[in-house]
């Protein structure tokens, strides 16, 4: 463990199926006028904005309305949120809903008041805020991003082509998550395997990455291996409650800061599927299955013709979270059972394993990866060449 670090996490979480009742006691901690965001009319159809609102009204709260919250929020509803927040001078900010309308209440938590503009201050120039904060609580409807417990906030601009994550501090993290996995019930397959593949996704982003023995590490391998575990269950029955509270639990740890601990990370999958956002205005998880698999082999590809510096995490995803034999495999075999373990999977629960699927045209190549953020990595940099050519072997 060689990184130096401070850990800390202010979310308050009540879990399972009674933790909307806890909802009313946070209530009293936070002044009359609450703002309700939530997305496209999910939670009026499935009873939770009832039950919220039955809730906030018994608690004398005036309730700001503030629905459409579309997936993949975009910088112009940021602004509108923004101004809403300011003119009704609102107290707290409760998010009901997915990552989505999560991410788009901390960057309209941290706009209200902000005297510059905020999508160039926090999202380009990726600065922090110095203006007053509105408290953000949320109770969860759609597991994956990791949303509810950190303070990632996630933005997309059209016009600029550009899907944009800023990481808030501590400020910006919900005050208070609820998390009912019943109330995940209601989301559609296409975006609860998309959600699955996301907490896969954010788990190797931060394993695949530095070279020293890492509790974070061991700590990852059992995450993975509970979300493949319960994932496979849930597929077949999505009202299966323990696979469905495992699999929120797991995606809460996934991205709450914890496993980023003394970990460079990696998250190029990430910067790539948000350019592929950025342009098709696909599902996040999807865009994220749909690249990594040509992705992962690219950097094993690298790592063998370099070396082979990095190859052991490549056999240890093998071994410890896909139960892969070692005996007669030489580095490179063992490390793409493992990919291949990672692809049957991905296969098995349903996701998008090419970005044609999504919209993507050779022709797009050269744009989505003039929007794609690279920097460096530990196990194989990428240019944009690099980029193309591991979105052209996604074709
Ligand atoms: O909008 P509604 O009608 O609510 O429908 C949503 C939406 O269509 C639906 N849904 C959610 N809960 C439901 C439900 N439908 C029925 N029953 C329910 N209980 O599901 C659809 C997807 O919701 P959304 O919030 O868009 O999905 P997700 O949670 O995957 O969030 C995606 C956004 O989060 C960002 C992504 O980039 C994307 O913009 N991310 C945020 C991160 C963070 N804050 O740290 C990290 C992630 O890597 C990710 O980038
Ligand atoms: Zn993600």
């Amino acid at each position: 463990m060689l990184g130096n670090f401070k850990f800390s996490n202010p979310t308050k979480l009540y879990f399972g199926k009674d933790s909307l009742n806890f909802l009313k006691d946070e209530l009293k901690n936070y002044g009359k006028t609450v703002m309700l965001s939530y997305g496209g009319g999910s939670i009026k159809r499935n009873g939770i904005y009832d039950s919220v609102v039955n809730i906030l009204k018994s608690e004398g709260k005036t309730i700001i309305e503030d629905g459409g919250v579309m997936s993949n929020p975009t910088v112009e509803k940021m602004y509108e949120g923004a101004a809403k927040v300011r003119d009704n001078n609102v107290d707290l900010i409760l998010a009901v809903g997915g990552g989505s309308t999560i991410d788009y209440a901390k960057g309209i938590a941290a706009s209200a008041y902000c005297e510059t503009d905020p999508w160039k201050t926090y999202y380009l120039e990726q600065k922090s805020p110095v203006c007053k904060i509105v408290p953000v609580a949320s109770i969860l409807t759609m597991v994956g991003t990791g949303s509810e417990m950190n303070g990632g906030s996630v933005i997309t601009n059209h016009k600029e082509n550009l899907k944009i994550g800023k990481v808030f501090d501590d400020r910006l993290m919900p005050r208070f998550t609820i998390l009912n996995p019943e109330f995940t019930y209601t989301v559609p397959t296409y975006q609860m395997v998309a959600g699955f593949f996301d907490i896969m996704s954010h788990l190797m982003e931060q394993y695949f990455s530095n070279f020293d023995d890492n509790t974070t590490d061991y700590l990852a391998e059992g995450l993975m291996r509970s979300l493949i575990h319960s994932s496979l269950i849930a597929v077949k029955d999505p009202k299966d409650y323990e696979a469905r509270s495992n699999i929120m639990w797991t995606a809460t740890w996934a991205l709450n800061t914890m496993l980023k601990m003394g970990k460079h990370g990696d998250w190029m999958v990430h910067m790539i599927g948000q350019a592929i956002g950025a342009h098709t205005d696909a599902t996040h998880g999807m865009t994220l299955a749909a690249v990594s698999i040509p992705y992962y082999k690219y950097i094993l590809d690298g790592i063998c013709n370099n070396g082979n510096k990095g190859i052991e995490k490549f056999k240890r995803f093998a071994v410890n979270v896909w139960n892969v034999r070692e005996e007669g495999k030489d580095d490179r075999q063992l490390a793409l059972e493992g990919i291949n373990c990672l692809e049957k999977w991905m296969k098995e629960i349903g996701v998008v394993m090419k970005a044609s699927e999504l919209g993507v045209k050779e022709d797009m190549l050269e744009a989505i990866a003039d929007s794609t953020i690279t920097y460096p990595t530990d196990y194989r940099t990428l240019n944009h060449n690099d980029v193309v050519e591991i979105l052209r072997q996604s074709l």
